[in-house]
């Protein structure tokens, strides 16, 4: 892939520390969209050449995803962000599936966790640091599990889970189920949502059948994302109509919300090289201040592996909403949860699995990085987090 040089960034977002939550969209992509809103608005399904050229920047937009997942156009669906696509991946294998059940990490995002409570569903446990355990989730899984879902980077914590070696494992739990004359298929999904700016995502090598990816995570629209689905699956659709998207999703394609999801995409991988390393330098540095200048603070995830952009902190005895609304009125944005489980007084479900307590939980920050960020932006954060802890 190409790498392209950081450009059309500017520091107006210096004070914000959430990109966990959403990014700013890029202007690049703003400027490919635009047009699809106006001039060239036309129903990509209507015969005439107008509306023909539209479907095929749809289907040029899909084969630029699918080239950056390392698989086929027709394998790629678009939807409208995250959350449907994690819905259409689990209550599209388990609607066709009704006897059977699936295992899903217990730190997942709500929209995995809700569908798949829908059914018959077991939760695999994680470690202090939030990576999954493999023995235990081994032992979840038994004749009638059709669906594994694992996410591949957490939005809270930042953990990477080991996909590859998740894969491996069901491989061989799919050949000792062959051999029985059990013809149950094995489904391995992953939320990526928040991987796409520092992982790689290339779905054969990660041994994925489904992939969720958004474009609100990565400079792009909010309300446009992506399900890779293996080409052999059949999933029962969530929405019923007209028949786009193979049937999977119908309604009239959100047409700049595609455009800009596969622009958004392509420049967030050429810049990822470039981003990590810049990042990951970041991330030490800011490591290294708060265990100096905040003795009592505990940072999760030290020595695991984690997104380049995640600083997760836990100051003892600190009330966290009140230590984000005091760092808000100086300026700057933090977050004291996932955005969806921020507005909540229940804690964080993810820091309850990894074993934080309810009191422990409530005093966590959330500090997350991304392409705006620089050094002077984050020394001055970390200053005023010195001034009110240390
Ligand atoms: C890991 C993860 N999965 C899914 C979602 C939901 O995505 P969307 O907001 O596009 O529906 C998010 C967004 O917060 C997320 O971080």
């Amino acid at each position: 892939m190409k790498k392209v040089k950081q450009q059309n960034i500017d520091t107006t977002y210096g004070s914000y520390f959430d990109y966990a939550a959403a990014t700013p969209m890029s202007k690049t992509v703003l400027a490919v969209m635009k047009p699809y809103f106006s001039e060239t608005f036309y129903n990509p399904s209507a015969q005439y050449l107008s509306a023909q050229n539209v479907r095929k920047s749809i289907e040029s937009a899909r084969s630029e995803v699918a080239l950056i997942l390392g698989t086929s156009p027709s394998e790629i669906i678009f939807t409208a962000g995250g959350t449907e696509a994690n819905n259409l991946a689990i209550r599209g294998i388990m609607a066709n599936n009704p006897d059977a059940n699936c295992v899903v990490s217990a730190i997942e995002h709500d929209s995995v966790l809700k569908s798949a409570s829908l059914y018959d569903c077991r939760i695999a446990p994680v470690d202090k640091h939030g990576r999954i355990d493999l023995a235990r989730l081994k032992k979840l899984i038994d004749e009638k599990t059709v669906l594994v879902s694992i996410m591949y980077a957490n939005n809270e914590i930042g953990t990477v889970q080991p996909l590859a070696g998740i894969s491996k494992i069901l491989s061989e739990i799919k050949w000792q189920r062959t051999k029985k004359g059990n013809s149950l298929p094995l489904y391995f999904h992953t939320d990526a949502c928040q991987a796409p700016s520092y992982l790689h995502l290339l779905v054969h090598t990660l041994g994925v059948d489904m992939m969720t990816l958004n474009g609100g995570k990565i400079y792009g629209p909010k309300q446009s994302g992506v399900l890779y689905v293996e080409r052999d699956i059949k999933l029962k659709p969530l929405v019923y109509g007209g028949g786009q998207e193979k049937g999977l999703r119908s309604g009239t394609e959100n047409v700049p919300g595609i455009i800009g999801f596969a622009a958004a995409l392509k420049e967030t991988v050429a810049l990822r090289e470039i981003e990590v390393a810049r990042l990951q330098k970041l991330q030490q540095m800011a490591w290294i201040h708060i265990v100096e200048n905040i003795p009592k603070a505990v940072i999760t995830g030290i020595g695991t592996q984690q997104l380049a952009n995640n600083l997760h902190v836990r100051f003892p005895g600190v009330d966290n909403e009140r230590l984000m609304m005091e760092l808000d009125e100086k300026g700057f944005m933090v977050a004291v949860g996932s955005a969806c489980s921020a507005s909540s007084d229940v804690p964080s479900h993810v820091l309850k699995a990894i074993g934080l307590s309810d009191e422990d939980a409530r005093s966590s920050l959330r500090i997350t990085f991304g392409r705006h960020t620089n050094r002077q932006d984050l020394d001055k954060l970390l200053k005023h987090l010195k001034s009110l802890l240390g």
